[in-house]
């Protein structure tokens, strides 16, 4: 490893060289905040899980799609084998109060043990929809199924799914659908343990070139709180 006066420097050879830990330590923190989101799912005969994952990444939003990484793994995978049986899961952010439950659905429990059984969250049903949502989570969507594609490089599998429906705490909801975030004290995995929660720093109009980029965000003057400015839809991106 080589070291200069500001930085640790790990080469490629570096990192094949370390141990198990500091390497996914390392490896998994290194690509920066992750998203935090607890996966609700069930097999075709009612069996309820609920699983970590810090992958959730947005795909497109007409249609709306999501995504997620499933890892490779030698162990039974009941998050994946239940949305490809059943087709139908939840999405749910994870807020402070909920770290310390959230970070233990990851531990390995047998498949016909449901990690709400083990942990205080709660399961939340709607009309017409057969899967759970986590009670506590201030954002909670409702998915189903579309593809997967395996990463040839390490046999993970990309999961594509479409957001059929969006629940949100009404506190979050801006008047042009932007989901403030930290109002619902949403937070970020940094690694693979790591719980962070960001804070609103600022918000821009939608950037041009040659046009420099406003803040979207006032001042109200009440307890340092920013508030979203009313903007035009034909500066927001899609
Ligand atoms: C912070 C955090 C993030 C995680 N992200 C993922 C992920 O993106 N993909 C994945 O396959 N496993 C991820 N895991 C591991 C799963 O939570 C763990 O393997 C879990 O046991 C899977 O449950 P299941 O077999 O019931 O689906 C993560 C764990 C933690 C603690």
């Amino acid at each position: 490893m080589e070291n200069n006066a500001m930085r640790k420097v790990f080469t490629r050879q570096d990192i094949d060289q370390m141990e198990k830990t500091p390497r996914l330590n390392l490896v998994n923190s290194c690509v920066g905040y992750k998203s935090a989101n607890l996966i609700a799912s069930r097999t075709a005969d009612g069996k309820v899980n609920l699983a970590m994952f810090g992958s959730i990444i947005h795909i497109g939003s007409e249609p709306p799609l999501l995504g997620f990484m499933q890892r490779p793994s030698s162990k039974p995978r009941d998050t994946y084998s239940n949305i490809k049986e059943f087709g139908w899961f939840t999405v749910n952010h994870v807020s402070t109060a909920m770290i310390q439950d959230a970070h233990h659905t990851s531990a390995h429990y047998d498949s016909d043990e449901s990690e709400f059984d083990h942990t205080s969250l709660d399961e939340e049903y709607v009309d017409g929809v057969e899967v759970p949502f986590v009670a506590e989570s201030p954002v909670q969507l409702l998915c189903r199924f579309q593809n997967e594609y395996s990463i040839q490089e390490n046999g993970a599998v990309l999961m594509v799914a479409a957001i059929e429906m969006i629940r949100v705490d009404f506190g979050l909801m801006g008047n042009d659908g932007w989901l403030r975030l930290d109002k619902g004290a949403v937070v970020a995995v940094n690694g693979l343990d790591g719980y962070a929660l960001p804070r609103m720093v600022n918000r821009f109009s939608y950037a041009l070139p040659g046009k420099p980029s406003e803040s979207l965000l006032v001042h109200n003057g009440k307890n340092g709180d920013d508030l979203p400015r009313q903007i035009a839809d034909s500066e927001t991106a899609s």
